[in-house]
């Protein structure tokens, strides 16, 4: 499948056959896909839970303001973000030359160590990123996915046994898709969400930015 393909397949689907389940090969070859994506300093800030037992499934239900994409999919996975990634940092780098450790190890320490606010953003971000790799990876081999974060973190991370140092970013839901596909909700136009060189650049079509175009002039008498 095309990526352009993939991209307009994917959508948030509701609706899954619970019949349909998903092999732990499957799962290996999504995975060795999503493990592929970005992360600052290759810090891999992630960790997945993926939970296929109906009766967890249904707990995570309850714990997601019974939305029932929870418990008819074949997958939940938590992706996780780990907000103690750069303490991985020495074993992700020992295989660079020596010079490369003593310029990177201090650098990422200097830049997490003592600052929650950082790690918890970093953590979002290639989480994030994972979860969209996700998406697309799954999408492409034919399963229907939707990201959930309309759960009680607290809740889930109790029934996951999370530990502190791990936060749940967001569920992705995979399953069999069982209802036909809605149609695409609305996407604001690219004009409006892309400018060029500045906020109050032009639009890619040369459109002028909104905040820049004269009031419309005053329609005339009796028209
Ligand atoms: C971070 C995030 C959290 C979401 N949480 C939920 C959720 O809890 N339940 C749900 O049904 N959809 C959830 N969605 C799906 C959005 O509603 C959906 O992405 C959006 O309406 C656009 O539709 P599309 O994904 O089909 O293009 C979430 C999406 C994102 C990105």
């Amino acid at each position: 499948m095309e990526f352009s393909e993939i991209v307009q397949r994917r959508h948030s689907v509701k609706s899954y056959d619970p019949e349909q389940s998903i092999s732990d090969e499957e799962l290996r070859e999504l995975f060795d896909e999503v493990v592929l994506s970005p992360s600052s300093f290759n810090l891999q800030h992630w960790t997945f839970i993926a939970v296929r037992e109906p009766a967890m499934k249904q707990q995570l239900k309850d714990a997601a303001w019974g939305q029932s994409q929870m418990e008819n999919c074949s997958v939940a996975i938590l992706v996780c973000g780990k907000l103690d990634a750069y303490k991985d940092a020495p074993e992700i780098y020992k295989g660079t030359p020596g010079r490369i450790q003593e310029i990177m190890l201090p650098k990422i320490q200097k830049f997490y160590e003592g600052k929650p606010q950082i790690q918890r953003d970093e953590a979002i971000r290639s989480a994030s990123l994972a979860a969209m790799t996700l998406m697309y990876s799954a999408t492409s081999r034919g399963w229907a996915t939707c990201p959930m974060i309309g759960f009680d973190p607290e809740a889930v991370s109790r029934l996951l046994n999370l530990t502190p140092n791990l936060i749940p970013v967001m569920f992705a839901v995979l399953g069999r898709q069982k209802d036909p596909p809605r149609p695409r909700s609305y996407r604001h136009p690219v004009e409006k969400v892309v400018r060029l060189n500045t906020l109050d650049g032009p639009g890619l079509t040369g459109m002028p930015h909104p905040s820049n175009k004269p009031d419309p002039a005053p329609m005339p008498a009796g028209a």
